[in-house]
């Protein structure tokens, strides 16, 4: 988008852009003249979502937890959002300065426990049992469907439709990748999901929907919560899953961080057998394989990525005993 665009979009906010640096495609920090820090954002959300997510996270905010959103007490803050001459939706709010939460740290990882417990206990009630926008009910098919979408490039490799080594890597692994997949299933089935999706408004939680180090941002005010395009109503074991996958797998599923995120959660709320079993759920299924095979082109799809991603889901397998034990212990 052009300069002159952006500064279009944010005057229809009340403020004036004298710098604009482009964070990513739709992702803008705002620079007025006074100096005031601003995060313009495209959001590719219907309206009436758009509206949920917004009306969600005011009440959240006005309850405690630090979030990226706007305050509508604030000039800047008064309009939901802004459109663009294409009709895009935009959003601005405030730039928060501070550093991403490093998983080597594990002080950092339990700031994260602690902040993404707090958000799911306000956000409760912020629902008041309200559960639209939520995915509580499709776990299942969301597993069945990943899982087919695999089993479907299984079948491909099978007739030597990739490149050779991709197509012989494939046909060698499939059968594990498969196996860690009807795992998840399995584990679905036995682990008391049934009775919380029974129950939507008593086991449903306002769910971030993609916590991680790169969404969570630490400053001396505290541990602020940014990039709610995936906000929706799930179980809380989801968002715990997303944090613990998200902060893990770059580091060779170290224990320690998982360990690090759940003491934080624990310090604010308690933890159910079934909450660590649909937390292992989503790690045992072989979701970063599923990337590597899938188009969304944020892997290259390549023998050596494909085998990054296998070395990944057989660390998992040790790392989903500790969590185990773990469990136990609390
Ligand atoms: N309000 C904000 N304050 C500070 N940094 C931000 C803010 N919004 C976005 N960022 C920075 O830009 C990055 C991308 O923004 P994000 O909203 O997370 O988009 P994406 O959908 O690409 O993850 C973040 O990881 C963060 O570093
Ligand atoms: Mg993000």
């Amino acid at each position: 988008m052009s300069t002159t665009n952006v500064k279009k979009i944010v005057k229809q906010f009340g403020i004036k852009a004298s710098a604009q640096k482009r964070i990513r495609g739709g992702i803008y920090r705002i620079v007025t003249p006074e100096g005031r820090k601003f995060c313009l954002k495209r959001m590719t959300k219907q309206i009436a979502r758009l509206r949920w997510i917004d009306r969600m996270l005011m009440h959240v905010q006005r309850s405690g937890p630090l979030l990226a959103w706007r305050n509508p007490q604030n000039p800047e803050g008064r309009k939901p959002h802004a459109i663009s001459q294409k009709g895009e939706f935009f959003v601005l709010t405030p730039w928060i300065s501070g550093r991403e939460p490093s998983p080597l740290s594990l002080t950092d990882m339990r700031a994260c426990g602690i902040a993404l417990a707090r958000f799911h206990k306000a956000g409760q009630n912020a629902l008041k049992g309200d559960i639209s926008h939520s995915q509580i009910g499709m776990w299942y098919s969301t597993l069945h469907s990943r899982q087919q979408y695999i089993q479907k490039k299984i079948a491909k490799a099978k007739t030597n439709s990739f490149s050779l080594p991709i197509s012989r890597f494939i046909q060698r692994h499939g059968p594990e990748i498969l196996r860690y997949a009807n795992q998840a299933k399995a584990l679905l089935r036995s682990s008391g999901y049934e009775s919380y999706r029974q129950s939507p408004r008593k086991n449903g939680v306002l769910c971030h929907g993609d916590g991680g180090p790169s969404n969570f941002i630490l400053n001396e005010n505290g541990t602020y919560l940014i990039d709610f395009e995936t906000l929706h109503v799930d179980l809380r074991a989801y968002d715990l899953y997303r944090v613990i996958y998200n902060s893990c797998k770059d580091y060779r599923w170290d224990f320690s961080i998982a360990k690090a995120i759940l003491d934080g959660y624990r310090e604010v709320a308690k933890l159910k057998k079934t909450d660590y079993k649909l937390i292992r759920v989503w790690l045992r299924f072989p979701f970063t394989t599923y990337l590597v095979l899938s188009p969304f082109k944020r892997f290259p799809f390549t023998e050596s990525r494909l085998q990054w991603a296998l070395d990944s889901e057989r660390r998992i397998t040790s790392f989903l005993h500790k969590l185990e034990e773990y469990e136990t212990r609390h």
